[in-house]
């Protein structure tokens, strides 16, 4: 691990300054490096400027600002003793990268957590007129762990009355000390308004726990769900619960997220959702068949954010695009994940059964930077049709496009990006299999491991037309079918870029007849984060 340490500082220091994340004096002193021009480096996406990323934490909106923690480790670009990483936003989409939060402790590592407003000063770390930030997070003690204790995970705070730039751990620490459970962890704190006190879900093994608080600081067992819900694979982790108006209507019902890692549907990390009721105690849900937030294979411990003003009223979410089969061997020098587009989650109900929406957030389309609407040419064979798209842009771009499935069809169709190597990554429905799917078997280098899966699936019930919608970032594909209602997110590391994009079926009469085609700006070639220090 040391010579492993050494070699990566080594490196940096060849390459490039290496910068903490505490010094972001580098990037301010030298934009062509604030430009992140390493070969993986999304361009659109966040990513912190070097070592390890892992889960988003700590999501919440303050006085404009969206805050963005995470899972870090300055020091390598494998996992290690984790620090919450910091960067803030004023539009959702130009980041700028801010020193780090919290590091750990004697306590522990710092795991992941969330983050929430104490706006009745109910912790009392603030003033009326200045309500703290609080920080929930897990302590995790790597000490006792080796020495065979199962207590090793607790639950601590953290207050800053300073907009989030500097952060003071609470002297009680830790608030929810552990009762015996190997995995106790990742809380998520919100206000219940109608009981008027604090609730934390918590990542328990295969289920969560339900807490709650007067004042952050005392905490009391509620309840627990998910023995008899969703999927058992593996432990589950991260755990999300809120409220959400179903769309259309006025009803509200309660969403909860969890991630589970194994046990995802392409195998590896992914995360699962329930819709039911809760009564400020205990969480029931309408169904409890398993349902997953993205069916790629690249979209991990993803929450939402905290806070959020009632005049936006959007439930905005955030993953973490990798997955722990293989998040710590992916080819990416200096820097390892990034997280995905920021989402917005709709509520959709359909016959007493609700299912969750995913939309890129509209603060997105600041990025385009061409249009480009393409009618494409219909040849009687479409697979030997050429290439509708030849643009280097491909590789940082959105492409929309809806195909009609004429009556009969059994075949697949979708698109193809190619590079000059004769790589692929290729996206399509299977119509008669009722599969959406994403191969990256010819992507580039998957070699790195042997469960960097191929082909991932998703079954899919299509009408008369399919609505593909797509953001390729470098290393990233994000696929939304049909305005979200499928989602599936995967990684890929073509050996060169992809600059050619052609469509494939077997029947001319399913061809798109438009598509939209735009090239996105990198959030990281200016400083538009508007922020003022
Ligand atoms: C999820 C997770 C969390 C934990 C963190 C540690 O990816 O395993 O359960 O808090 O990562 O970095």
């Amino acid at each position: 691990m040391k010579i492993q340490k050494l070699l990566f500082l080594l490196f940096c220091i060849i390459t490039t300054s290496c910068g903490s994340g505490k010094n972001n004096k580098r990037l301010d002193a030298n934009p062509e490096q604030a430009r992140y021009p390493e070969k993986y480096r999304p361009q659109f996406h966040f990513s912190p400027e070097t070592g390890w990323m892992n889960d988003p934490n700590g999501m919440v909106y303050y006085g404009g600002e969206y805050h963005l923690f995470y899972q870090y480790y300055p020091d390598s670009t494998v996992w290690g003793p984790m620090h919450w990483g910091h960067a803030i936003s004023t539009d959702l989409v130009h980041w700028t990268h801010m020193p780090v939060a919290l590091y750990p402790d004697s306590l522990g590592y710092i795991f992941s957590g969330s983050a929430v407003t104490d706006a009745k000063n109910s912790s009392g770390f603030g003033t009326g007129s200045n309500p703290p930030l609080v920080a929930i997070f897990t302590y995790h003690n790597s000490e006792l762990e080796k020495g065979g204790s199962n207590t090793f995970q607790s639950q601590g705070i953290a207050w800053s009355i300073d907009k989030g730039r500097t952060w003071t751990k609470y002297s009680g620490n830790p608030v929810l000390p552990n009762p015996g459970k190997r995995d106790f962890r990742d809380p998520k704190v919100f206000w219940h308004k109608e009981t008027g006190k604090w609730i934390m879900i918590l990542a328990v093994h295969d289920r969560v726990n339900l807490f709650s608080s007067a004042d952050l600081k005392s905490w009391s067992f509620e309840s627990e769900f998910g023995a008899d819900a969703g999927a058992h694979g593996g432990v589950w982790e991260c755990p999300d619960l809120f409220p959400l108006k179903v769309f259309g209507s006025d009803d509200t019902k309660w969403v909860m997220l969890v991630s589970i890692n194994p046990g995802g549907p392409n195998g590896g990390s992914a995360t699962q959702y329930f819709t039911g009721e809760f009564d400020g105690s205990h969480f029931t849900a309408d169904e409890k068949a398993v349902k997953w937030i993205d069916w790629g294979t690249d979209n991990y411990a993803g929450v939402t954010w905290s806070d959020i003003p009632e005049a936006d009223g959007r439930r905005l979410f955030l993953g973490w695009m990798s997955n722990w089969n293989y998040a710590t061997v992916v080819p990416t020098s200096l820097w390892r994940s990034a997280m995905t587009i920021p989402r917005e989650l709709i509520l959709s109900g359909e016959n007493g059964k609700y299912f969750l929406i995913s939309r890129p957030v509209s603060e997105l389309s600041v990025l385009k930077k061409e249009v480009k609407s393409i009618v494409p040419r219909v040849k009687d064979n479409m697979s030997d049709a050429g290439p509708l798209i030849e643009d280097p842009g491909l590789n940082q771009c959105e492409i929309e496009f809806e195909y009609r499935i004429p009556d009969g069809y059994h075949d697949s169709l979708g698109i193809i990006l190619e590079n000059n190597i004769g790589e692929q990554l290729v996206f399509g429905f299977s119509v008669e299999a009722k599969l959406i799917f994403i191969d990256r078997t010819n992507s580039g280098n998957t070699n790195f491991s042997k469960r960097f899966v191929g082909v991932a699936t998703a079954p899919y019930e299509s009408g008369k037309r399919l609505k593909m919608h797509l953001f390729i970032d470098a290393s990233s594909a994000e696929l939304f079918i049909d305005e979200g209602k499928l989602v599936m997110t995967s990684l890929f590391f073509a050996g060169e870029k992809y600059s050619k994009l052609r469509f494939f079926s077997k029947n001319p009469g399913s061809f798109p007849e438009i598509v939209n085609y735009y090239t996105l700006e990198s959030i990281w070639a200016d400083k538009k984060s508007g922020l003022k220090f």
